[in-house]
C-alpha cells in the first residue's frame, strides 16, 4: 500500500494520478478535497496532530510525504511527525518532498528548514528517497507585475526550474523504485530570471522583463505595500538562492529515475496553456 500525504495539493492529484491503479491511500486534513479515484482509500490526516498518523501510516509499504505549511523552523517539526509516525508504522519507503539547494547555510528560508527536515528523515533510520526539487518553472508565473516586470535581488545567476509536471513523475517513479537517497530533479537547462521573462515574452507575445535589484531595494518596495517581514525574507530569498547558484546545477537524476527528459519551459506551456491564464490576468488592466 502506498500512502500519499497532502492529497489535495496539486503535485499530489498528479502524483495519485499517475500510480492510479496501484494500491493507494490518500492523506488529507480535508478529505472532502481529495480525487476520488478508484480503490484509492481516504484518510483523514495532519502533520500537526500526530494521533491521527498512526492510523495513516499503518499497514503503508510507501509513503510520499509532502512537505506541508507552516513558518520555516516550525514546518521541519510537522515534517518529524510523519517521519516518526512512518518509523513507529515501520514503513519500508519513505519518498520525501524536499527542494534544491537544501543546507544549514542556504539563503532562502525554506531550504534551510528542508535540510532540517531531511536531518530528521535521516535520524529515523527509515529507508528513503529525498527528492530536491529545483524551483517550479510555475512560480515565475505569479511573480510578474500589471507592467509586466519581475523583480527582485537574483542577479543574473540561473537555475536549472523544473515543471510543477515534471516533480509529480519524479514522486511516482521515485514510490515505484527502491530507496535511492538524495536526488537533485532539475529541469533540462539553466536559465536566469531575465532568461525566463524573455522565454515567457516569446511565448505569450507579452512584453515581460526581469529588473535586478539589490536585497535593501526589494525590501523596501515590498514594505511600501505593507508586505509581512516573513513574507520579504522568503521573496528575498528566493531571488537571493537563484542569484548565488543554489538551484544550479542541471542534474541527471530525473532523467534517470523517469527515463524520460525533463520538460522545457515551452514544452511544458504547450502542455498545459492554461497556466498562462495567470500571466494574462495579472496583465489585463
Ligand atoms: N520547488 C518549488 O518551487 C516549490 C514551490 C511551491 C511549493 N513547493 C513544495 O512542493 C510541495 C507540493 O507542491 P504543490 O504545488 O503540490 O503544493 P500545494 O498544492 O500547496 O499542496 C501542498 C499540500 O500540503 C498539504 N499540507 C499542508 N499542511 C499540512 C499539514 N499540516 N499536514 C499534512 N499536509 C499538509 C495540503 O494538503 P491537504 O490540505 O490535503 O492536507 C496541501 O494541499 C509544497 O507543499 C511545497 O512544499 C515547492
Amino acid at each position: 500500500m502506498i500512502l500519499i500525504t497532502g492529497a489535495s495539493g496539486r503535485v499530489a492529484r498528479r502524483t495519485a494520478a499517475l500510480l492510479a491503479g496501484r494500491p493507494l491511500r490518500l492523506m488529507s486534513r480535508d478529505p472532502d478535497d481529495v480525487p476520488r479515484l478508484e480503490d484509492a482509500q481516504i484518510v483523514r490526516g495532519d502533520f500537526n496532530d500526530p494521533t491521527t498518523l498512526d492510523a495513516a501510516f499503518a499497514g503503508i509499504a510507501t509513503a510520499f510525504v509532502i512537505s506541508g505549511q507552516a513558518p520555516p523552523g516550525k514546518r521541519a517539526l510537522l515534517h518529524k511527525n510523519a517521519f516518526e509516525a512512518a518509523a513507529r508504522a515501520r514503513v519500508q519507503h519513505v519518498v520525501y518532498l524536499s527542494l534544491k539547494g537544501s543546507g544549514p547555510n542556504a539563503l532562502y528560508p525554506y531550504c534551510r528548514d528542508h535540510y532540517s527536515s531531511e536531518q530528521f528523515l535521516a535520524q529515523t533510520g527509515v529507508a528513503h528517497t529525498v527528492l530536491r526539487m529545483a524551483f517550479y518553472l510555475d512560480m515565475f508565473l505569479g511573480k510578474f507585475d500589471q507592467l509586466g516586470v519581475i523583480q527582485g535581488p537574483g542577479g543574473d545567476g540561473s537555475g536549472a526550474f523544473i515543471s510543477r509536471e515534471d516533480a509529480a513523475q519524479a514522486a511516482a517513479a521515485a514510490v515505484a523504485n527502491l530507496p535511492g537517497g538524495i536526488l537533485d530533479i532539475t529541469g533540462p537547462e539553466l536559465l536566469s530570471v531575465a532568461d525566463v521573462a524573455h522565454r515567457l515574452s516569446v511565448a505569450t507575445g507579452r512584453v515581460l522583463h526581469y529588473r535586478a535589484e539589490s536585497a535593501e531595494q526589494t525590501r523596501r518596495r515590498l514594505s511600501q505595500t505593507g508586505t509581512p517581514e516573513l513574507a520579504q525574507d522568503l521573496e528575498v530569498g528566493w531571488f537571493q538562492t537563484i542569484g548565488a547558484g543554489e538551484q544550479a546545477p542541471v542534474a541527471n537524476d530525473y532523467r534517470r529515475l523517469t527515463g524520460k527528459d525533463p520538460q522545457t519551459l515551452e514544452s511544458y506551456l504547450t502542455a498545459f496553456p492554461k497556466l498562462l491564464d495567470i500571466l494574462h490576468k495579472a496583465q489585463t488592466p
